[in-house]
């Protein structure tokens, strides 16, 4: 059974109106949960509309890309996920994702974050791309049948204030709070991230995908230049980010040739 949704994020959600869309209409507030990705994909496979959303405030089995966890201590963050049908939209939501927490958080915030290929979202500055701590993240699961795609589950998890991360998290690992050196309004950022998401959302329904693949490009200037280690057809392999083709796959140049990477993990050098 779900919880009361809080008053300061039922309060934010309605200050945006229909910025928003459909995304959390309705929406499934939870004090704890195992992870929302589960959840809303349980709502969905009894026919829950597109725009439905799960959000808790803690999550016992968080779970991120490459079967890693996400942790998500109770409120330390906004942990979240939507149900999207668009079919046409499918391919793109793992990008789409990434592009809506960095402009949501910043709008909500003024905190200037860069997207690491695919989707993870990611402190700015000067330090070497390796060096830049890891803020949100974006778990997009789809499933299908015979008849085609039922459903995308879109998960985002976003780091708000400082937390005790495990050891392997603890040095790649940031918060909004921790960032701007101030407190951030959980139900502002919630609602300017799916305001965000609602704006690439139409566009992608009508099979338009050129202006999230600039927006992208903007926001992740490491895709084009930087010496990286990926999963390529051939193998594991050490190349030269040169940008991401029209279906998202980032670009790698080794040696003489351009290598196309479509999943795995992309470790900056
Ligand atoms: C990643 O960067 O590896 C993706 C992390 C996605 C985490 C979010 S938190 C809300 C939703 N529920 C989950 O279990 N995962 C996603």
């Amino acid at each position: 059974m779900p919880d009361p949704l809080p008053s300061d994020l039922a309060a934010a959600l309605r200050a945006v109106g229909a910025r928003r869309g459909r995304l959390g209409d309705p929406i499934y507030y939870f004090h704890e949960t195992t992870s929302t990705n589960d959840v809303a994909a349980a709502y969905a496979e009894r026919g829950a509309p597109e725009g439905t959303m799960v959000i808790a405030a803690a999550q016992t089995s968080g779970r991120g890309r490459l079967g890693r966890s996400w942790y998500s201590p109770p409120g330390a963050g906004l942990y979240f996920s939507v149900v999207i049908r668009a079919a046409r939209a499918a391919p793109f939501l793992t990008l789409a994702g990434g592009v809506a927490v960095a402009e949501g958080v910043r709008s909500a915030t003024a905190l200037p974050l860069e997207i690491k290929w695919p989707n993870d979202v990611v402190t700015r500055g000067t330090s070497g791309p390796s060096r830049r701590r890891k803020v949100a993240g974006v778990l997009a699961e789809a499933s299908s049948t015979a008849d085609g795609l039922q459903h995308v589950i879109l998960g985002m998890g976003i780091n708000l204030s400082p937390a005790s991360y495990p050891q392997d998290l603890a040095d790649r690992a940031s918060s909004i709070e921790t960032e701007l050196g101030r407190a951030v309004e959980p139900g502002v950022v919630l609602a300017e991230v799916l305001t965000a998401l609602a704006a690439e959302l139409e566009p992608l329904a009508r099979g338009e995908v050129s202006g999230l693949l600039a927006r992208w490009r903007r926001l992740a200037p490491t895709a084009m230049g930087t010496a990286v280690e990926c999963d390529t057809p051939r193998g594991r392999a050490i190349g030269i980010a040169t940008g991401i083709a029209d279906d998202g796959a980032l670009l790698v140049k080794v040696g003489d040739r351009v290598e196309r990477v479509i999943a795995g993990e992309v470790v900056w050098k």
